[in-house]
């Protein structure tokens, strides 16, 4: 039986999305904040809590004291005074174990910011994306809130926006779901994903792709190539971590 016309959208960068009510909204930054946080999530972190800002971290730290640390980063470096940067791989289970995280970075937890209007928040990421995927098939509105770098459309992003599409359509196919009306962005992560994922097949590793994007060359510069592995390891984990837009917590 088929459901209503679905809709699948695709906001490039934060300030490109269109009205978020009624709208389930997968927010992901792959280079790294959204990546960080199902690794330390999946690692066994109590939650992790967004902040807009590196004060804004400081002073909920403040308020939380000691079972929470302070994550994240500048230009891609931890910030004085933190316990932790915005690197997938430093979020052990030795680290994260039972903490409250706060995490502040540049282009991710900010995307969150605007997002408190929607129905739902999830954070996706390349390392969980079938499992977000298996989350929002069958949603009737869905929006992909790419973070990007510095204001700028990244590649990575857009490629998870595409493979959670391709994921999504071959849900609804199989659950014999109606596919969803797709936003002109939303055909243009699908092609992008698509024309990468060729690449992929032929041979070339998907990590040298998200090397050559903006945040990747900063990364790679500064010495987080393992960050950049982690990140483009496809379904290594399976949680879908839901953003609470009241309490603001990501759990
Ligand atoms: C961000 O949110 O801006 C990023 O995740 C940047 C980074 O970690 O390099």
């Amino acid at each position: 039986m088929s459901a209503p016309a679905a809709r699948f959208d695709v906001a490039l960068l934060p300030a490109a999305a269109e009205p978020l009510e009624d709208t389930v909204v997968v927010v992901v930054d792959v280079l790294r904040a959204t990546t960080t946080i199902v690794s330390a999530l999946s690692n066994g972190a109590a939650e992790v809590i967004p902040a807009p800002s590196v004060d804004a971290a400081r002073e909920l730290h403040q308020q939380l004291g000691a079972g929470s640390i302070i994550g994240g980063e500048r230009q891609g470096k931890i910030v004085d005074g933190f316990h932790q940067g915005n690197s997938p791989v430093e979020y052990t289970s030795e680290v994260v174990e039972g903490k409250q995280l706060i995490l502040a970075t540049t282009n991710g937890t900010v995307a969150m910011e605007q997002c408190r209007a929607a129905r739902k928040v999830i954070i996706g990421a390349m390392v969980n994306v079938d499992a977000v995927a298996d989350h929002v098939y069958a949603e009737e509105k869905v929006c992909v809130m790419c973070s990007g770098t510095d204001r700028i459309i990244t590649s990575e992003d857009v490629c998870f926006a595409g493979l959670l599409l391709q994921r999504v359509l071959e849900k609804r196919a199989a659950a014999e779901l109606t596919p969803p009306f797709l936003t002109d962005a939303a055909s243009i992560a699908l092609d992008h994903w698509q024309s990468v994922d060729r690449q992929v097949q032929d041979g070339n590793p998907l990590a040298d792709f998200f090397r050559a994007a903006r945040g990747g060359i900063n990364l790679v510069r500064i010495g987080h190539d393992a960050d950049i592995v982690f990140a483009s390891t496809i379904d290594s984990f399976t949680s879908v971590p839901v953003l609470d837009l009241e309490r603001w917590t990501i759990r």
